[in-house]
C-alpha cells in the first residue's frame, strides 16, 4: 500500500525537510498552503512539480477545509506542523496563536474522525519544549512537569492534552514530539539563531553596524532541524504511540551563540558590562579589511527583544528517544550547526550584494540609455 502523508505547515522550516526526507523515502506527500498577497514559497519552491509531491489551499482556522482536504487525500500519516511558532509574536497575537496552536489540533483529529480514518491515519503532533516553560527540574524528560510560560506555550499544551485524549478515548494512533529547538539555514529570520548568523555575516560584509538583541542569559538545546524530522517519522512507526522528548542534551546560552557565530563570521567578539548596558565589541578580525572593526560595539542589548515572561533554561534529556526510537541525538553538534549557518548566510550576504549591484547597474544603464 501506498503511504500518503498530509503536512500542515510544510512552507515552513520543518514541512521543507519533512516532505524531502518523506519524498526520499517514496511517501506521496500532501502539504497545505495557505492564500499570501506573495506567492513565493521559498523553502518548497524547488519540490515543487516533483510527481510525488501535491500542495492544496486550506488553513488551520478552518475545519471545512480541513475535513474535505482529509476526506480527499485519505492519509495514511498526517504530520501536524502548522503553527504560529513565534513565541514573542504570541503575547501580540494571542488569540489567532491560540486558535491555530490549540483549536487547529482539534480540527484535524475532528477532520480524521469524521472521514472515519481513525484506524488507518496515524497523526503526530509538533509539541514543544516550551510547555516546560518555567522549569521545574533540568534537564527536561517526558515526565517533567509542564509549566507553560506564554500565550504560545499555552495554546500547544491545549494541542498535547488533546491529542493525548484523542489517543486514550478513541483508540487513535496519535502522538506528540515534545521538540527542543531546532535551526538551519532554512529558519526563519527572526528565530534568534538565524538573526545572530545572518547579521554575522552582513556586519563581516559591511552591511549593517550593530545587533540588537534581547535577554544573551537565554539557555536553549539547539539541535538541527534536518536531524528532527527524521524523529517525527520515527515516532509514527513504532508499535504502539507514544511521546517523546527529542532534544541534544547539550545546553548553550544565547551569548556563546552570538560569540562563536561571529567567530565564523571572523570577528571575535568580548562581551562587557551587564544586562541592557551589555555589549559585544570586536577585539580582533581575521579580514583585514574589517580591521576598522575593532573596538566598535558590534552587538548591544534592546529591551524590545524582552518578553512579558520568558522561558530561559531549556535543555532536554533524550534518553527515551535514543533507546526506543535509536536515534542519535549528537549527529549534528552544536559547533556544527552554528557553522553551517554562519556559512549559509555569508554566501547569501554576499549573493544578495552581487545580485543588488547587478540591479543597481542595470538600472543606471537603463536611465543612461545603454541597454534596451
Ligand atoms: P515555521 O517555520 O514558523 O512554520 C510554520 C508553518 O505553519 C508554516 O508553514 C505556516 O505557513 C504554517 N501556518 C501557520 N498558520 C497557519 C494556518 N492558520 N493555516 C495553515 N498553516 C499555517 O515553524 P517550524 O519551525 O517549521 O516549526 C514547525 C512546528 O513545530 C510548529 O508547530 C512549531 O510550533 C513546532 N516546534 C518548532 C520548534 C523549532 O525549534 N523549530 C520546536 C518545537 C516545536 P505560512 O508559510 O503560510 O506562514
Ligand atoms: N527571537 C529572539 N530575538 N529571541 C531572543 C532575542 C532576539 O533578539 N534575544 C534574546 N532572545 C532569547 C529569547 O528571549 C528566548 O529566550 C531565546 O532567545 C530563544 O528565542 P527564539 O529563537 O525566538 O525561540 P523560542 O525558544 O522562543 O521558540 C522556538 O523554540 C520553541 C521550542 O522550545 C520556536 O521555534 C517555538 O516555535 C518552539 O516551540
Amino acid at each position: 500500500m501506498q503511504n500518503i502523508a498530509l503536512i500542515t505547515g510544510v512552507t515552513g522550516q520543518d514541512g521543507s525537510y519533512l516532505s524531502e526526507f518523506l519524498l526520499d523515502k517514496g511517501y506521496e506527500v500532501h502539504g497545505i498552503i495557505r492564500r499570501s498577497s506573495v506567492d513565493f514559497r521559498e523553502r518548497i519552491a524547488h519540490l515543487e512539480g516533483t510527481p510525488n509531491f501535491h500542495l492544496h489551499y486550506a488553513d488551520m482556522s478552518d475545519s471545512m477545509s480541513l475535513v474535505k482536504l482529509v476526506g480527499k487525500v485519505q492519509p495514511t500519516e498526517i504530520y501536524n506542523l502548522a503553527a504560529q511558532s513565534h513565541v514573542q509574536v504570541s503575547f501580540d497575537a494571542p488569540e489567532f496563536t491560540a486558535d491555530v496552536d490549540a483549536v487547529g489540533v482539534l480540527r484535524i483529529l475532528e477532520a480524521v474522525r469524521t472521514n472515519h480514518l481513525e484506524n488507518t491515519c496515524r497523526i503526530y503532533q509538533a509539541s514543544t519544549s516550551e510547555l516546560y516553560g518555567k522549569v521545574e527540574e533540568v534537564p527536561q524528560n517526558e515526565n517533567t512537569p509542564f509549566h507553560p510560560y506564554s500565550p504560545y506555550a499555552v495554546a500547544k499544551l491545549y494541542g498535547f492534552w488533546i491529542v493525548k485524549e484523542y489517543r486514550e478515548a478513541y483508540n487513535m494512533y496519535c502522538c506528540s514530539g515534545i521538540l527542543f529547538n531546532h535551526e538551519s539555514e532554512r529558519r526563519g529570520e527572526t528565530f534568534v539563531t538565524r538573526k545572530i548568523t545572518l547579521a554575522a555575516a552582513r556586519i563581516a560584509q559591511g552591511k549593517q553596524e550593530c545587533l540588537y538583541l534581547g535577554n544573551l542569559d537565554s539557555l536553549r538545546d539547539w539541535g538541527y532541524a534536518k536531524d528532527y524530522v527524521e524523529c517525527m517519522w520515527l515516532i509514527l512507526q513504532q508499535e504502539k504511540p507514544e511521546d517523546f522528548v527529542i532534544a541534544t542534551g547539550v545546553q548553550h546560552s544565547v551569548r556563546e551563540f552570538t560569540e562563536l557565530a561571529f567567530r565564523h563570521a571572523g570577528i571575535e567578539l568580548k562581551f562587557e558590562g551587564k544586562d541592557l548596558e551589555e555589549k559585544g565589541i570586536c577585539v580582533s578580525v581575521t579580514n583585514p579589511e574589517n580591521e576598522h572593526l575593532v573596538g566598535k560595539t558590534l552587538v548591544a542589548v534592546s529591551e524590545d527583544f524582552y518578553r512579558p515572561t520568558d522561558v530561559v533554561n531549556l535543555w532536554g534529556d533524550p534518553t527515551k528517544a535514543k533507546a526506543k526510537l535509536g536515534w542519535n541525538p549528537q549527529s549534528t553538534s552544536f559547533e556544527q550547526l552554528v557553522q553551517l549557518m554562519v556559512e549559509h548566510d555569508m554566501a547569501k550576504v554576499a549573493a544578495d550584494s552581487v545580485a543588488s549591484k547587478v540591479r543597481t547597474n542595470l538600472a543606471e544603464y537603463l536611465e543612461k540609455g545603454l541597454v534596451k
